[in-house]
């Protein structure tokens, strides 16, 4: 069975796209693992970094992206098909990485999220808002290693969607004031919905992203963040490996750009090592 994390913070911006992107090209390329990336975010932005922007557009007329699965838990119409959503082989690294899949997402799914509280009330509906994606998917997950849910900036119904099915779930936050200011409401809520929900998903760590070793604000945040855990067992880790603030990180997003390998998609100045770090750390604890 697969092993299933949800990268999610309530702050935007933060890297977890970035993250999700680097350790499923990782896990897939490096580690020869069969690794589905699950888009949840309407921003699309894990989809078009995988796959060619013209290939989604395609998929997405076709009722073959995320936005068809709850669009039709709204119309209670059948018409999305996990096994042809998937796309295979995805990521630009040497023309596809095999065992590398992507369920994408939509932008479309922006009005649908919107309306996804409706379906709480609609009568005749059976299965629950936050339980639309296992519903679907959960026959698949036995044919990968690794699952990894690039969600959006909250905690509403399509994230829960993701954090139903996951085993784990990694915060990346910039170690600022901002970024690390929901991390309590974060674990607070997942625990609360695992409660509920009767599931077992645990926190696997902090990751800190978009680093500068120079910056005192950033190394009191990390101290902060390490005493939390230290002094309170419910504070998830914080991840050693720190990802640094690079460019390098942003041009990983180019889905145009044609690397032949992860060292030319995460640059000569060692991002690929920093991110291959990062992966044997996740590894030590699942
Ligand atoms: N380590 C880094 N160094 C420099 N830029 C970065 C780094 N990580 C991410 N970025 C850039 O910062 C922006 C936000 O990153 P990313 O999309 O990964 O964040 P996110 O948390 O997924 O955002 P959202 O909440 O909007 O989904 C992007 O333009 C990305 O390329
Ligand atoms: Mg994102």
């Amino acid at each position: 069975m697969a092993t299933v994390i949800s990268l999610i913070n309530l702050k935007g911006g933060v890297g977890k796209t970035t993250t999700c992107l680097a350790l499923a090209d990782i896990l897939a390329y490096e580690y020869k693992y069969k690794v589905l990336v699950i888009d949840l975010d309407p921003q699309t932005n894990v989809t078009v970094s995988l796959i060619h922007q013209d290939e989604w557009e395609e998929r997405d007329k076709n009722g073959l992206t995320l936005k068809q699965l709850f669009l039709d838990a709204q119309l209670d119409t059948n018409i999305f098909v996990p096994e042809k959503a998937i796309v295979k082989n995805v990521s630009n690294v040497s023309g596809g990485i095999k065992g590398l899949d992507l369920l994408p997402s939509s932008l479309g799914l922006i009005e649908i999220q919107d309306k996804m509280a409706i379906i709480a009330t609609t009568s005749n509906y059976t299965v629950k808002p936050t339980e639309i994606l296992k519903k679907s998917i959960n026959h698949l997950l036995s044919d990968y290693d690794f699952v990894l849910v690039d969600c959006p900036p909250n905690l509403g119904t399509v994230t829960l969607n993701g954090i139903f099915i996951s085993d784990y779930y990694i915060i990346p936050t910039i170690p600022d004031i901002l970024s690390t200011y929901g991390i309590p409401q974060i674990t607070n809520k997942v625990s609360q919905f695992a409660r509920k929900e009767n599931l077992r998903i645990t926190p696997l760590g902090i990751v800190i992203t978009k680093y500068r070793s120079n910056l005192t604000l950033h190394n009191t945040t990390i101290e902060t963040l390490e005493s939390k855990h230290a002094n309170d067992a419910a504070f998830p880790r914080i991840f050693k490996t720190r990802i640094p603030l690079t460019g390098k990180a942003e041009e990983a997003a180019d889905y145009n750009d044609t690397p032949n390998t992860l060292k030319q998609k995460y640059g000569y100045q060692g991002l690929d090592r920093v991110f291959m770090r990062l992966v044997e750390e996740i590894h030590e604890y699942v």
